[in-house]
């Protein structure tokens, strides 16, 4: 009877070893798995590469498994990851960012980004593309979007020599509207806001710039003023103003230029083409030249501090 049980307490014994053993052999084969499993990860062999854990999954987020793959054939790329962190970078142009910084090495990575989502890669008037017009109030138009030659501005109402100097102006309905608005609240407190140009059509911006071209030659007609088809006064949404005198590059020193700075997105418009944006938009300061883009644009495009060039590219383009 005691032989029995001592037996069965031995066999009980050897069965409790092997499990054991094999319990503990799993245990490791499953740790060893794991590990082996996480080495083969994009995160472990960037992390192997120097980058922090914040700079990787940086690059996880942004990055797809080819640029990924890329990055991993040479040495930690710090200029790429101070690219990833810029605020309006865009995936679709990074080797464009690459190129363009490896030309301009003098530039801050922020203009770089800034530059290159608007084209500033290429020359004014090259590689065109045709202006959505689907977009209505908020469609881009400037030195690499431009409305075809038989585009039929829709919504053209006359203005009121109230609010103009001159006869026979025209606007888009939904931006005089706006526009009306502004006016009487400036004048509420004080300031004068007249509209001295507004809609213009393919002919009438051709015969502008042909006359900048004759006085001052190519190079700084493009600076004033858009060719043909680039002119966002061609889409009856942008107007330049004054205060009292028909002089709207006087207009930046008046009191009503303050107000339009403070208040003009309350109404839908934004300063177009700002002082050192220059570079982004093509143009001379202009502080008469406003663009009606609707008030919940027109206040995320103040409250960002970016031009609509900018702002279009990174928010709106489809
Ligand atoms: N002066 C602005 C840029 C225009 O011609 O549309
Ligand atoms: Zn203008």
């Amino acid at each position: 009877m005691a032989k029995t049980k001592l037996k069965l307490k031995k066999k009980f014994k050897k069965r409790l070893i092997i499990f054991v053993f094999i319990l503990i052999a799993s245990i490791i084969g499953i740790k060893s798995y794991k590990t082996y499993k996480y080495h083969q990860t994009y995160e472990y062999k960037l992390l192997e590469k120097n980058y922090t854990k914040e700079e990787t999954d940086l690059l996880l987020e942004k990055l797809d498994k080819t640029k990924i793959e890329e990055l991993l054939t040479t040495e930690k790329n710090e200029k790429l990851i101070n690219i990833l962190k810029q605020k309006y970078f865009l995936i679709k142009n990074l080797d464009k960012y690459l190129e363009y910084y490896e030309k301009n090495s003098d530039l801050d990575l922020q203009e770089v980004v800034a530059l290159v989502n608007v084209h500033r890669n290429k020359d004014y008037y090259d590689d065109m593309e045709e202006t959505d017009t689907s977009l209505g109030n908020t469609m881009l138009v400037n030195k690499y979007n431009a409305l075809s030659k038989d585009y039929e501005v829709e919504n053209l109402t006359n203005i009121s020599k109230t609010y103009s100097y001159g006869d026979n102006k025209k606007l888009n309905k939904e931006a005089y509207d706006a526009f009306i608005d502004l006016a009487e609240d400036a004048k509420k407190e004080g300031y004068t806001i007249l509209i001295v140009s507004s809609y213009r059509s393919y002919k009438d911006q051709e015969d502008v710039w042909k006359d900048y071209k004759a006085s001052f030659g190519t190079r700084k007609a493009d600076a004033y003023a858009a060719r043909a088809g680039s002119s966002e006064h061609e889409t009856g949404l942008a107007i330049d103003v004054a205060d009292y005198y028909d002089e709207n590059d006087k207009f930046e020193d008046t009191d009503s230029f303050k107000w339009m700075q403070a208040n003009a997105h309350k109404y839908g418009y934004i300063l177009r083409y700002p002082k050192g944006k220059e570079n982004i938009t093509g143009y001379s300061y202009e502080a008469w030249h406003y663009r009606y883009v609707g008030i919940e644009t027109a206040t995320k495009v103040y409250n960002e501090g970016i031009t609509y060039d900018e702002y279009y590219e990174y928010y709106l383009k489809k």
